[in-house]
């Protein structure tokens, strides 16, 4: 019979004096099979706390210390006992089961007796209690111990990041009034391709297929919408879209982007530390990039002067980068690139400017909320110069249906004549209804 069903047949302790019984708490239980396990496995656990899978060989190994060292809790079955003592020794304790739900975004620690959750939007309160203030700490110090952190009377508060990416915060007394407090950020679901993007009723086909040709051709490309229009999640489609074996250069002031390509390299800005040294901006990481030999440049999100950076960058023949930019609307986007320039260079005059983002950035894509939660590809604008001024036309446009029917001739004068032809048909495509 396995370990397993050995549990599971025998639930509660059964046999012998029930006085003699090693009746303990749940807490002195978990430190004793905790202590056996880490003694002679302690590899494993790490490993465990990583991969998932691997859980079941530490459920095995905690099932067999279970048995043999006659343990036993009150009101709990020893299978419950098991997987709560592998929940404790390689995942959350008792905020685990969270992390298996999808649709938990958030789940914040208040103190020992104070667990919320947000599940689908929604912030609700759980019947989850820790054994109290010290059980809270040492699952805090669990979490960022990992990123190689520590939190204690001397640093009280830190932030950290869980192996899938999910954001911590944690802040202890005394600054916490309410006892340890632990704030996990879940790593939103990411929608890593465009047919995802199709499926959702987030892009036409079509437009799905004109913007694959614009990543193709390696066309600038800037991703606009207001917060949470799914500007990050659209601009990892893009990304993802390069050529498996580009070298492509991610810069993010915190880490989101998933690109499922060969040859990625991951930059992360770092505030100032509390000596207020050692600032490390997206603008400062863009000009390293630049000495990297960069195929293409991924910013996550263009807050400011580095926009200037990124302009020049696209204009100095970086092909094939990819930004988004806080804005409502396709123009909006434009007035917002050319202020957060203006950040960084005041001296240029506005005309000239505006000419420079005319012939850097090539494509904006333009996103926006639904009803419903949905997110939607709205419009879809090439950018260019002509006589010295920008231009812009809408290739595509969800709600009025108005199209340019050829390449404006600002554009194709832009491009290399191949990919003008390329980019033609795609257009001609677009408008025709073409869908793969
Ligand atoms: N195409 C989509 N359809 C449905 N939900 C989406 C889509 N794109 C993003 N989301 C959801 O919207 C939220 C915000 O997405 P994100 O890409 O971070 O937006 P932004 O960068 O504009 O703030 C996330 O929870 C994400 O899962
Ligand atoms: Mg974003």
């Amino acid at each position: 019979m396995s370990l397993i069903k050995k549990l599971e047949s025998a639930p509660y302790r059964t046999t012998g004096n029930v006085k003699a019984a090693r009746e303990r708490s749940l807490e002195d239980v978990i430190e004793t099979v905790r202590e056996r396990i880490l003694e002679s496995h302690a590899d494993l656990v790490m490993e465990a706390r990583v991969t998932r899978s691997k859980r079941n060989e530490v459920l095995a190994l905690v099932s067999e210390v279970i048995v043999s060292g006659d343990l036993y809790v009150s009101r709990l079955t020893r299978k419950d006992l098991a997987e709560r003592i592998v929940q404790e020794l390689c995942g959350l304790g008792p905020i685990d089961e969270f992390l298996d739900d999808p649709g938990v975004t958030e789940i914040m620690v208040n103190g020992p007796n104070d667990v919320y959750i947000e599940r689908d939007g929604v912030i609700q309160k759980t019947p989850v209690r820790f054994a109290g203030e010290q059980h809270v700490l040492e699952l805090i110090n669990r979490i960022v111990g990992s990123a190689g952190r520590r939190v204690d009377k001397s640093s009280p508060y830190v932030d950290a990041r869980l192996p899938d990416g999910s954001r911590v915060n944690a802040v202890i007394p005394p600054l916490s009034l309410s006892g340890p407090v632990l704030t996990i950020r879940r790593f939103p679901r990411r929608y890593s391709t465009l047919d995802e993007l199709v499926s959702l009723g987030t892009v036409e086909p079509r437009v799905a297929e004109f913007l694959k040709t614009c990543v193709e051709t390696r066309l600038d490309i800037v991703v606009s919408g207001g917060s949470g229009t799914g500007k990050t999640t659209t601009l990892n489609v893009l990304a993802n879209l390069s050529e498996k074996s580009e070298r492509v250069i991610v810069i993010e002031d915190s880490s989101e982007l998933r690109l499922s390509l060969d040859h990625v390299i991951y930059l992360q800005t770092r505030p100032e530390s509390v000596e207020g040294k050692g600032r490390v901006t997206v603008r400062d990481l863009l000009r390293n990039a630049l000495r990297m030999r960069p195929d293409r440049i991924i910013i996550g999100e263009c807050r400011g002067a580095e926009t200037f950076d990124l302009i020049s960058a696209m204009n100095t023949g970086h092909e094939g980068c990819m930004s988004t930019v806080h804005a409502n609307s396709t123009r909006d986007c434009l007035s917002r690139l050319t202020a957060m320039s203006l950040m960084a260079q005041e001296s240029v005059p506005l005309n000239v400017l505006e000419s420079w983002i005319g012939s850097a950035v090539d494509v904006i894509v333009q996103q926006a909320r639904a009803s419903g939660g949905a997110r939607r590809i709205v419009e879809v604008s090439l950018v260019g110069v002509s006589d010295g001024t920008l231009r812009l036309a809408t290739v595509y446009d969800s709600e009025n249906r108005r199209f340019c029917k050829e390449l404006p001739a600002f554009f194709s004068g832009k491009v290399r004549k191949e990919v003008a032809e390329r980019l033609e048909e795609a257009v001609n495509a677009l408008v025709r209804g073409d869908a793969p």
